[in-house]
């Protein structure tokens, strides 16, 4: 690890020349406590098992298991043997992971949506080696909701999550508390993620390299063999696509629900797969929060976009449904823009994802959210050093590989434009145009940034894809916190992105996982 850190750093080029380590946050972790604190303290090892995912034989995967060695007893819920244990904080605790190692090859775990020093968020060139431990600690100070924590090793993130390494992290506070949501059995998170089988219920995810034939139908080309010819590297650079939706890490169970209301928190925990989630009845969905918690009020919407790593809270009172009605949670089809076939599931039509199942005679009727969630100041990209000037960042795509701006990620590099100032707010502009595009193929991408929370301000649509985008703009939840935000062909989505408190270096990239394994990932550079 080390020597290929070296190797990297003098291979950097550009603005990096010149930096320290001490400015690029490598040698300086952010003071420690000493010991045990006030908070939630658990165990985390990633281990290799078997799980029972759907009817047959079990699986074997690759997982967390935890254990909780401080804290109340909800601060640490089992998995369910594919999916890591949920932890629980409140804000302004403080967790502490103490992390083993126990897989064949290097992981991190990156605490997806926290605010966290560098060194303490997964990055790739933080890898724990095999056998080795490491210990995650800083205080949890984002807003109440809902996040997760996954594998995130160099150019292994897809096939680690995947495996299974993943998991949810809740964090609730005064202000949530203050709502008397539903809680207990009616606080309900829901994991969606596709996955391939084969006929022994093994996990089937491609390989790297050129040539993998015998990989054409599990990678983003689909079943049929569309688009043979291409080898299975350059389908999984593509991404990767289940047929079967794993729901909590359970192919199509069916939710016994009672008939009264529920906070829903769906999470697309997938590795390519958006989702535009809608009921089955064409019942409106109504949006309590996204991924940094809860909107200012309620939103009404037809249908929901779901990129992956996003998340959105619903709120539903199954009372509205007669005790004997059949209601799922289906996704509806949309035109993911490249048009090769074979990319949603089954090849093309809507799916159910989750069905429930309505028990109990409660009362007819539904209940409404609270009116009022939560203070959510209207952005104010006023605030930006650039306001006027959006630093743009180029979604790119070349022979073999992904890239920002025509640069694929590279371990420790940053240009200027990915360089910013601590205590600065900056506009940030992630264009999907199809640039270096083989074939015109532009497909959506999901961009997160680590470490922080950020705004949406606008999106423009190009007309060429207008007509497709019509089918998704309604589900595109954008009023709240975001870490993660879906940029759909032909679309440019600017952000306003605040840097606070923690200096270092952190990635950014699209959370389709193969996407990011493939180079769609760079670095930005926090200077004090
Ligand atoms: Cu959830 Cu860098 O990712
Ligand atoms: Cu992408």
């Amino acid at each position: 690890m080390d020597k290929n850190r070296r190797r990297v750093l003098l291979h950097s080029t550009g603005a990096l020349a010149g930096l320290g380590f001490a400015q690029l946050g490598i040698a300086a972790p952010a003071a420690k406590a000493a010991g045990p604190t006030a908070g939630v303290h658990v165990e985390l090892r990633a281990v290799r098992g078997r799980a029972s995912l759907r009817p047959g034989n079990t699986t074997a995967v690759w997982r967390y298991e935890g254990k909780l060695l401080q804290g109340e007893a909800e601060s640490l819920q089992a998995g369910d043997g594919y999916l890591g244990p949920t932890i629980r904080v409140r804000r302004g605790q403080r967790l502490r992971v103490e992390f083993t190692n126990d897989l064949p090859e290097p992981t991190t775990i990156h605490w997806h949506g926290l605010h966290v020093p560098d060194d303490m968020d997964g990055h790739p060139r933080h890898a724990v080696a095999p056998g080795q431990r490491f210990v995650y600690e800083f205080p949890v100070v984002n807003r109440a909701g809902t996040y997760w924590y996954h594998a995130h090793p160099h150019g292994r993130t897809g096939f680690q999550v995947y495996h299974g390494l993943a998991g949810l992290l809740l964090i609730s506070d005064d202000e949530e508390q203050a709502l008397s949501l539903p809680g207990g059995a009616q606080d309900v998170a829901l994991v969606l993620q596709d996955r391939n089988f084969d006929r022994d219920n093994r996990f089937v995810y491609p390989s790297g390299g050129m040539g993998g034939g015998g990989m054409m139908g599990r990678g983003m080309m689909g079943r049929d063999g569309t688009g043979s010819g291409m080898g299975g590297g350059m389908a999984r650079m593509m991404g990767v696509l289940g047929e079967k939706i794993l729901v909590n890490g359970r192919q199509l169970p069916s939710l016994g629900v009672e008939r009264r209301p529920y906070r829903l928190r769906l999470v697309n925990g997938s590795n390519t797969r958006s989702y535009k989630l809608a009921w089955s009845d064409g019942s409106p969905l109504t949006v309590l929060a996204t991924d940094g918690g809860l909107l200012a009020a309620s939103q009404e919407r037809p249908y929901v976009m779901l990129g992956p790593a996003e998340r959105v809270e619903v709120w539903v009172d199954f009372a509205r449904w007669p005790a004997s009605g059949e209601l799922a949670l289906h996704s509806l089809e949309f035109d993911p823009g490249m048009s090769m076939g074979g990319l949603a599931l089954p090849d093309g039509a809507r799916f159910p994802v989750l069905a429930f199942d309505l028990r109990s005679a409660g009362a007819a009727g539904a209940v409404q959210p609270p009116r009022q969630l939560s203070q959510l100041p209207a952005p104010q990209p006023g605030m930006a050093v650039n306001a006027d000037r959006p630093k743009v960042f180029d979604l790119t795509m070349g022979m073999m590989t992904w890239g920002v701006n025509g640069r694929s990620f590279e371990m420790l590099e940053a240009s200027s434009e990915e360089t910013v100032k601590l205590g600065t707010h900056e506009v940030w502009e992630f264009r999907n145009e199809g640039r270096g595009a083989m074939m015109g193929m532009v497909m959506p991408h999901s961009m997160h940034i680590h470490g922080l929370q950020f705004r949406v301000l606008e999106r423009e649509v190009s007309s060429r894809f207008a007509p497709a985008y019509r089918a998704v703009q309604a589900g595109l939840v954008d009023d709240g916190w975001k870490d993660t935000v879906l940029v759909m062909p032909g679309e440019r989505v600017r952000v306003l992105v605040g840097f606070h408190d923690y200096p270092g270096l952190f990635i950014y990239h699209c959370h389709m996982l193969e996407h990011e394994d493939s180079g769609l990932m760079r670095n930005y550079l926090v200077k004090a």
